[in-house]
């Protein structure tokens, strides 16, 4: 199908510590981008807009915006679909998930600061599924660390090659710009607020301390190569400052030139490829609605593949019935045509009453599986405790619904009363506290549990009873009824890992 050479996709996310000006730079990217199609903003007749004033209404009711969850533009032919990794201090599985559905990302690093923590955890999750990644770094036009030694840092922490393509012509006071390797152009600051109004000088002179720096990272850093770069080993890295507009083009031109198409994704062995004709796509996220009256939810499906188009119907591979999906919201919507179709790499949000989950794949012929949507082992476990024991049909169902919309995940253990909710940050339990309460009037504490960390248990099922018999005390059941092994500390996962070579101790878990 040649939908997709035609109308070329770019599918990211950004990624970074708090502060290092994420937001910042999304706006300008936004700004760059010119259209900024939100779906709110769509104009669209019948049955558009009922899906536009549905989705409106769940925004307003949940006090959050569903539409910052996905920012689509276009730019020179180029669809770029960017989605939002939420921007917390603490962070959830909500933004592992989401660096489940795209094809590159944009790694944000504050010049003053290098590569902090969270970073450094996203980063990870990112060289788990190959994900390609430019590096950005930020404010530039304030006082930062020494280049050399921050592109030093990014190479050595996270073991990849650095490729620099450009170079900053000073940082705070002396601040005078951004050399360009490819143009050999230093893009300047100008006015009293010394922004970038595009000002290019061709032929600079530099200062020499400047001009030497940048021979000598041009001679002594790696060139780029698009293979080691879509291979995940090698990053491009762009100096800049959002804030005042530098290094701003010339990423997007970077992530419209080297950042890969949509990529085909794996279903067991086989590799599902963008030119299926089928429609194709799985769940990253699924957003509920915080009325308890509505048990509305929006799925957001990242498409794989085909041509979708409104009113399609789709299978999801959790139960096997087909559904149709009327009320998609499209996030590509540039106009009342285009709002109608949606092709791979774009992302459709898919309003439902809890039928589709995270991790669901939904297909239209055959009953596609994609695979490496993990769930991964929880780093914060603890014991719900009621309040008032009579509500315990309530708690169940309420982590049941809970942890499939992955805002949690919920043991049961073999032995004992006390149910086991696993996150891998704090604010996610925070929020099931206050969506218990809220929603399905449970009040409910959280107790420290003397489990540390879970791990999935996998083997020949002569192998699984064996250990079950002997450590049913340390073991539980997770939502799909899989097993479980509670652990006490890293410690304990490796002793017992060693002492049973004919299991599995897996840490993520496919669905
Ligand atoms: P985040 O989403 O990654 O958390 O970062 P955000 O963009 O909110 O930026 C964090 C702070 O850093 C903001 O300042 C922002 O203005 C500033 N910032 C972002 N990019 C640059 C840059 O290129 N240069 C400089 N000098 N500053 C930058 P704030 O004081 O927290 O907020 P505000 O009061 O300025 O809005």
């Amino acid at each position: 199908m040649a939908s997709n050479s035609q109308n070329p996709r770019r599918t990211f996310a950004i990624i970074s510590h708090p502060d290092a000006g994420k937001t910042t730079l999304t706006e300008k990217l936004l700004l760059q981008g010119g259209a900024i199609h939100l779906a709110g903003e769509v104009k669209a007749r019948g049955q558009a807009r009922r899906a536009r004033s549905d989705w409106m209404k769940i925004e307003q009711q949940r006090g959050i915006s569903v539409t910052s969850s996905v920012m689509t533009f276009e730019r020179e032919g180029i669809t770029f679909n960017l989605l939002d990794t939420p921007g917390h201090e603490d962070f959830s599985e909500d933004t592992y998930r989401t660096l489940t559905a795209v094809d590159s990302a944009i790694m944000v690093i504050d010049a003053a600061k290098g590569i902090e923590p969270q970073t450094r955890k996203l980063f990870e999750v990112c060289r788990l599924r190959s994900v390609p990644i430019i590096t950005f770094v930020n404010k530039v036009d304030r006082e930062g660390r020494d280049t050399f030694e921050l592109l030093d840092e990014v190479a050595d922490m996270l073991a990849l090659d650095v490729s620099p393509q450009g170079w900053p012509i000073g940082m705070g006071g002396q601040f005078e710009g951004v050399l360009d390797f490819t143009t050999g152009m230093v893009a300047r600051p100008e006015g009293p607020s010394k922004e970038f109004k595009g000002r290019r000088d061709k032929d600079p002179v530099l200062p020499e301390k400047f001009a030497d720096e940048a021979e000598l990272a041009q001679a002594g850093y790696p060139e780029f190569d698009l293979e080691a770069y879509r291979n995940g080993d090698l990053t491009p890295v762009f100096f800049g400052s959002a804030l005042k507009n530098f290094g701003v083009t010339e990423l997007i031109e970077a992530i419209a030139d080297f950042a890969p198409p949509p990529r085909p994704q794996p279903a067991g062995d086989e590799q599902i490829s963008p030119d299926r004709d089928e429609v194709t796509g799985f769940i990253f996220k699924v957003q509920a609605n915080m009325d308890p009256n509505h048990r509305d939810r929006i799925a957001f499906m990242r498409q794989v593949s085909g041509t979708f188009k409104r009113g399609m119907k789709l299978t999801p591979s959790g139960h096997g019935k087909p559904i149709a999906i009327h009320s998609p919201i499209l996030f590509f919507a540039q106009d009342r045509e285009l709002a109608d179709t949606a092709e791979a790499g774009d992302i459709i949000g898919i309003p439902n009453h809890g039928t589709l989950r995270v991790g669901d794949s939904l297909s239209e012929k055959n009953l596609v599986r994609f695979t490496g949507l993990p769930n991964f082992a929880p780093e914060i476990l603890r014991r719900v405790v009621l309040k008032d024991p009579t509500k315990t049909k309530q708690l169940r169902k309420a982590l049941d619904d809970l942890s499939e919309e992955g805002v949690i995940q919920v043991f049961y253990p073999e032995f004992g009363a006390n149910w086991i909710v696993g996150v891998v940050g704090q604010l996610q339990l925070e929020v099931l506290i206050s969506r218990l309460s809220a929603e399905y009037k449970v009040e409910a504490v959280l107790e420290p549990a003397p489990f540390d960390t879970a791990r999935w248990i996998r083997g020949s099922d002569e192998a699984v009873a064996t250990f079950e018999g002997f450590n049913r005390a340390n073991l539980a059941r997770d939502r799909d009824n899989d097993l479980v092994f509670l652990a006490r500390s890293a410690w304990d996962v490796n002793y017992q890992q060693e002492k049973h070579p004919e299991l599995v101790f897996s840490a993520t878990k496919e669905r």
